[in-house]
């Protein structure tokens, strides 16, 4: 069983439904289990533990929320023990920018996480085509974290 983390902030319940979204992709797939978790209540360890992550954030400011931001700030001393893993992102915006999803794609880029997919934007509130988009992301990682612990480890 592989465990994918879906990790997000939502003041206003938006992330949140793409959070579900992700989730609902992550259960479709045989062998997996997701883990949701809003990341002011998530802790460095829960990113170490996870084969997968997905990241989710409102754009503040075309970035993403300080308190994801913070989340990654604690989390640097522990970079090379989440090196690898696979990683996707996903932003609601008021606005159609995807300032926030690039500021979160870096991230992924600076643990060195692998990207398995584009991210979703999703501008006010999330319409079907964001949310169906979402579930695909969710399985695409869940499927990319089942194909990564099937290669044995030296
Ligand atoms: C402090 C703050 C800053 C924001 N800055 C932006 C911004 O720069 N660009 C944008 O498109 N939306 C901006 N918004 C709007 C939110 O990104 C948008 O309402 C989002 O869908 C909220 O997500 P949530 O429902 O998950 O909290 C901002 C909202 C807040 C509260």
């Amino acid at each position: 069983m592989v465990e994918v983390l879906v990790l997000y902030y939502s003041r206003t319940g938006r992330t949140e439904a793409l959070a579900k979204a992700i989730v609902e992709g992550v259960e479709s797939v045989e062998g997996a289990s997701a883990k949701v978790k809003r990341v002011d209540y998530a802790t460095v360890n829960d990113f170490i533990s996870c084969d997968a992550v997905a990241f989710g954030s409102p754009n503040y400011f075309s970035y993403m929320a300080g308190v994801m931001k913070d989340f990654f700030d604690k989390a640097l001393s522990m970079r090379e023990r989440v090196a690898g893993k696979p990683s996707v992102a996903f932003t609601s915006g008021g606005g159609s920018s995807n300032s926030a999803l690039l500021s979160l794609e870096r991230m992924i880029s600076s643990f060195r996480l692998e990207k398995v997919a584009d991210g979703v934007v999703s501008q006010g509130e999330p319409s079907e085509e964001n949310l169906r988009a979402c579930k695909k992301l969710g399985e695409t990682l869940a499927k990319r974290a089942l194909e990564r612990a099937e290669v044995p480890k030296d």
